[in-house]
């Protein structure tokens, strides 16, 4: 879909659907000028409905004629005081998910004259155009779904929006990546998608096959892949600034493309859904993408994806199993369908070997963090409280929740175990931090926070902003946490 940015006239704009934005009772000059020009009160018809200009109210009129739109769809958003991101961003949703039902193919949306409520709106549209459609046999005269989006707009936002289409389009690469299907999206297409990505962006791209992970002693990547007849993958791409380096940082994704649970097989019901355990990884990918494109100054970052499913066979890994892993030390394996961790071990010991100063992992890693925040949030362990500051204000200035969690430290030794150096679960009670300490010994740098967005990165449901499926959680995250190192140099 095409975005851009338009001065005329609002009336004279030929479009499927103009939509304007009425914040609470507050007199809106656009609502008064296209009043005008079609002779309708649609204020007094939109009253009529309830409409008070509330976030999560719309009113839509159609048949409009003596304009340049067919129909003129008002949307709260709310006054300027009570306003939120979230908010915004859902008025913005719920104008493209209007459009959609009308099957407009251009629609134009009345930024708010605040700058900020504007982009907010805008993004809200934008994410709202996505739809997954890969799999739908088309016939011919169906609805293909948007062509462009025109802001009418006096203001020039024209670099600030450019900045947002990037990151969208990397939340909406991560939204693909986990909505493409087991069979497909297997580690090698996870791995040639992310090479795609890397010439595209200008990144380098690295990526280790079975062969290479068997010899290099990736033996937890290994373990976890060898159940399964699509091999696993170890994805790196490298971000380079153009200028001098003054920063490393990597971002480590879980990517397990599908998880049965190997022999500790989850239940039917826990299977669906179990594609997109590669959340992590999407997110991950997503914001190489969007980096790749703004390019930061100052900063390198390296983008680590462990690919693997966990599935059964005579050759699948076993509880009971001691793996030594990439970083030296052993693992019993207690529970096969506690995987992610092992992968990201391997991936953890790996990226420290490049000296970066920073890392961030993202998983769908605990059942257990689901249950302690909810869906939409994610949970941020780490002892460095400066490095969770700025993850967590990263989060709030792109609107995603992240919840700071205790990596409790008194619970390090439920992971030990008399046969190896750790085992690969703790006991039921707080496993979402048991996880989390488990990746935290494999991590010797100071600078590390791990992401548990086994919630956020998949919704069963369409929410606010999102269709079904994959979020690409994070991705906008990543991202604002990445400008703000540039920035700070
Ligand atoms: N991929 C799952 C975690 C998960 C659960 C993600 C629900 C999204 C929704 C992970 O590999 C897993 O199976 N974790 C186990 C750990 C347990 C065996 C210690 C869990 O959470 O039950
Ligand atoms: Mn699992
Ligand atoms: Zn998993």
């Amino acid at each position: 879909m095409n975005v851009s940015l338009t001065s005329a006239d609002i009336t004279t704009i030929d479009t499927g659907l103009l939509v304007l934005p009425i914040a609470g009772t507050e007199t809106s000059e656009a609502l008064l000028n296209v009043e005008k020009a079609t002779g309708i009160e649609i204020s007094t018809l939109a009253a009529e409905e309830q409409f008070k200009g509330e976030p999560g109210q719309d009113f839509l009129l159609r048949g409009v004629s003596n304009m340049g739109a067919s129909r003129v769809l008002l949307v709260g958003i709310g006054t300027e005081d009570s306003r939120e991101y979230d908010t915004l961003r859902a008025a913005g949703t719920s104008a493209a998910r209007q459009a959609k039902a009308s099957h407009v193919t251009n629609f134009t949306i009345v930024a708010p004259s605040d700058r900020a409520a504007a982009l907010a709106m805008i993004e809200g549209a934008v994410l709202g155009t996505y739809h997954f459609d890969r799999f739908i046999s088309k016939s011919d005269g169906d609805y293909a779904g948007f062509e462009t989006l025109q802001i009418a707009t006096q203001d020039d936002l024209s670099a600030d929006l450019a900045e947002r289409q990037t990151i969208i389009e990397g939340v909406n690469l991560a939204r693909t990546l986990v909505n493409d299907t087991p069979n497909h999206m297997t580690p090698i297409a996870m791995a040639q998608k992310a090479k795609d990505i890397a010439s595209e962006f200008g990144l380098k791209a690295k990526v280790l096959d079975e062969s290479a992970l068997e010899s290099g002693g990736f033996n937890l990547i290994m373990g976890v892949g060898k159940g399964s007849d699509n091999p696993p993958r170890l994805i790196h791409l490298t971000y380079t600034p153009s200028g001098e380096v003054k920063r490393k940082i990597a971002f480590v994704g879980k990517g397990v493309t599908f998880d049965t649970g190997g022999y500790n097989l989850k239940p039917g019901g826990a299977l669906l859904a179990m594609h997109s355990d590669m959340g992590g990884a999407a997110a991950v990918l997503g914001a190489a993408r969007a980096i790749g494109e703004l390019k930061p100054e100052g900063v390198e970052v390296h983008f680590v994806c462990p690919s693997a499913e966990n599935s059964i066979s005579g050759n699948a890994m076993r509880p009971q199993d001691i793996i030594r892993g990439y970083g030296k030390q052993t693992v019993e394996i207690h529970n096969t369908d506690a995987e992610g961790r092992l992968i990201l071990a391997d991936a953890l010991a790996y990226i420290q070997e490049y000296e970066v100063d920073t890392i961030i992992d993202l998983a769908t890693l605990t059942g257990a963090c689901v249950v302690a925040l909810g869906e939409s949030t994610a949970g941020l362990f780490s002892s460095n409280d400066a490095l969770s500051q700025s993850i967590l204000d990263a989060a709030a200035a792109c609107g995603e929740d992240i919840w700071r969690m205790p990596l409790n430290k008194k619970l390090d030794v439920l992971l030990d175990t008399p046969t190896a150096d750790m085992k690969n679960v703790g006991p039921r009670w707080g496993g979402a931090i048991t996880a989390a300490l488990f990746l935290n010994r494999w991590v010797k740098i100071d600078g590390w926070a791990h992401l548990d967005i086994a919630g956020p990165a998949y919704t069963e449901k369409e929410t606010s902003t999102n269709p079904p499926g994959g979020t690409g959680f994070a991705v906008a995250t990543l991202v604002e946490f990445t400008k703000g190192v540039s920035n700070s140099l």
